[in-house]
């Protein structure tokens, strides 16, 4: 059994969907525990209605980044995790603490990476005046928003789309790639070499 740690910050319906996945499809792996940096994530109540330790590590207050990260680290790895999935975890990440999970930490963004990188992805992608927009699941690294690709779905920028409409469109391909994307992690197909990220086919 594998274990994975969720950091969320807000709604958690990435989170939610891995949850899904993983009790469904019986990965060979349980949901250690989900963290949040805020106490009134709504995402916890999920977590604790499915019996998995919900645990808030508030990052209101803390004397600095590397503190902070310091902490969340140590509230991390006492559930030894095999992988860190970043859902919705809005905060910008210590080099030392990047590092400490590197080629084994997953963030989803909503955008086309490496287009619209940061905050209001979508109306980066409605101002740019794009065609197509989506989601990008990667590999974290010290650079925000970066490293190696793991996937990504596209969807089409409508006419008369705005934020909201564009944001939902998104999120429902993150649902679909991002559970995807953090099984076969777990089972161990994903390789990385340099920036590419190389994806085993499925045993038959
Ligand atoms: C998702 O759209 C995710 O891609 C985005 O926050 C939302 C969280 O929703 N993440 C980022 O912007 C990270 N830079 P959720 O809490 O319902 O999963």
């Amino acid at each position: 059994m594998k274990n994975i740690v969720i950091l969320i910050s807000g709604r958690g319906s990435n989170m939610q969907a891995i949850v899904k996945a993983c009790q469904q499809e019986q990965w060979p792996a349980r949901i250690a525990a989900v963290i949040s940096n805020k106490a009134d994530a709504a995402g916890l109540a999920f977590a604790e209605q499915h019996q998995i330790p919900a645990i808030v590590v508030p990052s209101k207050g803390a004397a600095s980044r590397e503190a902070y990260d310091a902490e969340l680290q140590r509230q991390i790895d006492a559930f030894s995790p095999d992988l860190v999935v970043l859902a919705g975890f809005m905060r910008i990440l210590t080099p030392a603490f990047t590092a400490h999970y590197e080629n084994r930490m997953l963030n989803i963004h909503p955008s086309l990476l490496p287009s619209f990188v940061g905050l209001h992805t979508h109306q980066q992608a409605l101002e740019a005046g794009v065609k197509v927009h989506g989601a990008t699941v990667h590999f974290v690294t010290a650079e925000l928003d970066h490293g190696p690709i793991v996937a990504q779905a596209v969807v089409p920028v409508l006419d008369g789309d705005d934020e909201d409409m564009l944001a939902q469109r998104v999120l429902v391909q993150e649902h679909l790639i991002y559970p995807r994307s953090v099984r076969q992690f777990i089972e161990g197909r994903m390789t990385v070499e340099g920036n590419c990220v190389r994806i085993a086919a499925e045993d038959a």
